[in-house]
């Protein structure tokens, strides 16, 4: 098992880009299926979760082209196989996404159960109801989802929970169902604007991006086309709180300013200096950190995959603060690592209460989920002393190179094999 060597006590100096969102390239990557002709996809992140989407669609048939410099030309316009098998599900949930492209365009679909994963048991309920709504006949049985459907059908479908990828799911079999579909309740994280703007360019008539209620006019084919992934705002995120954790001072390259409101506002809360042009921001905290008090919601509302990231953050503050985490029913995991660290946390229910500290100690850890890793990292970088983090696959699926660029940033980071 890899594991992560940290010797923490220094701030990040410095300026680093941020990289292709892995919760967009993911369902775009799916969309692919969907497509007569090639995806030609810029600025994809290199993550092990898409490398796992790209192994998966190779499965079916599909071939790439690595272009280098983050291109990818994705060939899945005639795949011979629609099958996604428990091994590569059981290793990124997100494999479901690849469920309402195969139904739409090839009418059948066999995929594995995602199951539940150490922040949640993870549903597909509101999947599965909405494409059984376009006519989709679903059994689930031997942990597969078996789906078959002649041609999926318009349909009004109301998602009683927010899913991002519920929505990303239906509205990508939408494009190709015969007549009109209108989803209400929708996600509108950047990274399904993202993907609606992906299967705009491929000819799918959609309207409504970015609202709540989204109508998707379909047709018989998609064309391919070319399409740049957004930058990763959570990437983004976990450095900006980096940067005050270690009282230091960073530069954030290649983002999008207007994907972070929630989190800039929590940030210049707890006493931040902010400035930003373009693409790029600029980011220190000199001073007392400023407890600050939030719930996690979907966007636009502070992203649930930051506030492990923001506990760390309060954990150092100076005073008390409370977090409720209302999207996932189980991710305050990283609590008991950070509390082996010397934080003050007391939970009740999905509510952390934080006293801060005015340090946390190295210590060996264990990171159980993706974003809980992240949060390990920042709490290293602050702990004078060796802090080593086990388990460190979770964060190279969705950090890139985390190790590289903290480096550039002056941390003393080594990937250790043990
Ligand atoms: C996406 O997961 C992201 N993953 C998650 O990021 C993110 O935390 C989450 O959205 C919330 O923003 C990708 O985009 C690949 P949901 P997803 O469906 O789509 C319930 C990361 O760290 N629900 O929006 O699986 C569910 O239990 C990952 O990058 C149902 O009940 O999350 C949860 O309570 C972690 N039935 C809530 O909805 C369903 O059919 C939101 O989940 C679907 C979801």
């Amino acid at each position: 098992m890899k594991k992560l060597k940290i010797i923490g006590g220094r701030p990040l100096f410095g300026e680093i880009d941020i990289s292709g969102s892995k919760n967009a390239a993911l369902p775009i990557i799916a969309s692919s299926i969907l497509s007569s002709g090639n995806l030609i996809l810029s600025n994809v992140p290199k993550l092990h979760d898409v490398s796992t989407m790209i192994k998966l669609l190779k499965t079916m048939g599909a071939s790439f082209i690595d272009h280098g410099d983050h291109c990818l030309k994705i060939e899945a316009h005639s795949l011979n196989n629609y099958i996604a098998s428990y091994d590569l599900v059981k290793t990124m949930r997100a494999s479901i996404l690849v469920l309402g492209p195969l139904l739409a365009k090839y009418g059948e679909a066999r995929v594995s159960l995602p199951g539940g994963c150490a922040i949640g048991a993870r549903p597909v309920n509101l999947h599965i109801n909405g494409l059984r709504k376009m006519g989709a006949e679903i059994n689930i049985k031997e942990g597969y989802i078996d789906a078959k459907a002649n041609r999926l059908r318009g349909a009004t479908i109301s998602l009683e929970t927010i899913t991002v990828t519920g929505t990303a799911n239906l509205m990508m079999a939408a494009t190709l169902a015969k007549g009109k579909t209108l989803l209400k309740n929708v996600a509108i994280e950047p990274e399904i604007i993202n993907l609606g703007e992906c299967l705009q360019s491929m000819g799918a008539n959609i309207e409504g991006l970015g609202t709540r209620i989204i109508s998707i006019e379909g047709v018989d084919s998609l064309r391919g086309h070319s399409h740049e992934i957004i930058p990763d705002r959570i990437e983004a995120a976990t450095y900006l709180i980096g940067a005050c954790v270690t009282k230091g001072s960073l530069k954030l390259n290649k983002l999008r300013i207007d994907h972070l409101d929630s989190v800039i506002d929590l940030l210049k809360k707890a006493g931040a200096q902010i400035s930003f042009q373009k693409n790029q921001i600029d980011v220190s905290l000199n001073g007392d950190i400023q407890p600050i008090n939030f719930s996690t919601n979907p966007y636009p509302g502070v992203p649930t995959d930051v506030q492990a990231q923001f506990m760390v953050l309060n954990a150092l503050a100076d005073g008390d603060s409370e977090i409720k985490e209302t999207i996932f029913e189980n991710r305050l995991m990283h609590v008991l690592e950070l509390q082996r660290m010397g934080a003050d946390i007391n939970l009740d229910k999905n509510t952390a209460y934080i006293k801060g500290v005015r340090k946390l100690n190295a210590a060996p850890v264990m990171a159980t989920d993706l974003r809980a890793s992240a949060a390990l990292v920042l709490a290293g970088l602050t702990a004078k002393g060796e802090t080593i983090i086990d388990r460190i696959y979770h964060i190279d699926r969705g950090y890139e190179e985390i190790d590289r660029k903290l480096s550039q940033l002056g941390a003393q980071v080594l990937r250790l094999d043990s």
